[in-house]
């Protein structure tokens, strides 16, 4: 079966990417960033609309999922004027107006890992609080994409939401065998970025991190010193995300959306290279003819901020499964029932 659905948020198309491949169809699509929309349309073939909280709710088609991967706000601030539960003013508020009015059976909202933390558990709670009122059965779960045949460490909250009040079930995910960087690394073609050997340690006995991380050194910039005990002063170097240096036998960390130097440095061969960006967009599991354009800073921009392909195939295989085929069954039952009874009725 085939299901329409809206792309909120878009980005460069994560979500829509994974969701079509499980045969859907986008209907909609809202993205305020400029060369976010650049992007998207060079793939896609559609303008997303822009600003979201400019657009009539009840403009937007007709679609039987809404996805969204909200920017995470705070509500206790609005919430200490006009109580405990009022959305106004945030982005969610656009999701709570644009579901009254449409109603579609299912959502899918994606968020930092620690949306379920944010101001003291608060925020995680107005959603689902607000989800509740307008009849959606919820549950939540944080996932990692390296669970997902992802080389990357990129834990997500994901709240699905049904309005036919099947609780979706997370752990019917189908999880993969991991996978590690150094599967995804281009071949060198003389483009590949390399550090000197003067310019970063190694540690000895690196060891695999239960995340999947092999931590094997960091470079050698320079460091803060200050307030820093003297034999602990390479601890200092090593806390800095941009300076640290992960074996390729591993998974990556997080990429970050803040990072627009794409200072990602992995050791692959006995030596110590930077990630490319085919290799970043690969670690978000996005194919190699995915359409890439623009200056290198935002793309390292737009590709930490996107959500991992695989892991949104497999959540919209399921949510289909789960949810949307089920409800067509008991839809396609209780007509044959009533079809039934009409026909013994008249005989
Ligand atoms: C976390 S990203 C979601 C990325 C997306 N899931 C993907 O796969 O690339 C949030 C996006 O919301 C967009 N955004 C923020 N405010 C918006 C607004 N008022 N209207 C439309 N888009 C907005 C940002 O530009 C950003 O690209």
């Amino acid at each position: 079966m085939s299901y329409k659905f809206i792309d909120l948020f878009a980005g460069i198309g994560g979500f829509r990417t994974g969701f079509e491949k499980n045969a859907c169809n986008c209907v909609f699509s809202s993205e305020i960033d400029e060369h976010a929309g650049e992007m998207y349309k060079a793939n896609y073939n559609e303008e997303p609309f822009k600003d979201i909280t400019k657009i009539d709710e009840k403009k937007i088609p007709n679609h039987d999922i809404l996805l969204a991967g909200f920017p995470c706000q705070p509500f206790s601030i609005a919430g200490e004027k006009k109580g405990f539960n009022d959305t106004r003013g945030t982005l969610f508020f656009d999701i709570e107006r644009i579901l009254k009015e449409k109603k579609p059976k299912v959502i899918v909202l994606e968020n930092v890992k620690h949306f379920k933390s944010h101001d003291k558990g608060n925020t995680l709670k107005v959603v689902l609080n607000a989800l509740k009122k307008l009849g959606y059965t919820t549950s939540w779960q944080v996932l990692n994409a390296k669970d997902f045949g992802v080389a990357q460490n990129r834990e997500r909250t994901i709240i699905i939401g049904s309005l036919n009040g099947i609780k979706f079930d997370f752990n019917k995910l189908e999880k993969k065998q991991p996978t590690y960087i150094k599967d995804i690394l281009e071949k060198d073609n003389g483009q590949i970025e390399y550090l000197d050997e003067t310019e970063y340690t190694l540690i000895e006995n690196p060891k695999k991190q239960p995340s999947g991380l092999i931590f094997v050194g960091y470079r050698n910039k320079k460091i803060r010193v200050k307030g820093t005990r003297p034999d602990t002063i390479h601890l200092s170097r090593v806390h800095k995300q941009p300076n640290r240096i992960y074996s390729s036998n591993g998974t990556h960390p997080t990429l970050s959306s803040q990072e627009s130097a794409g200072r990602y440095f992995v050791y692959h061969d006995g030596k110590v290279r930077k990630l490319t960006l085919k290799e970043c967009y690969r670690l978000m599991g996005f194919k190699d003819d995915f359409k890439i354009l623009g200056s290198k800073e935002k793309l390292y921009n737009r590709i930490g901020n996107s959500i991992v392909v695989p892991m949104v195939e497999e959540i919209a295989k399921q949510v289909k499964e789960q949810i949307l085929n089920t409800t067509n069954e008991i839809i396609k039952y209780k007509k044959t029932l009533k079809q039934m009874s009409l026909f013994d009725f008249e005989n």
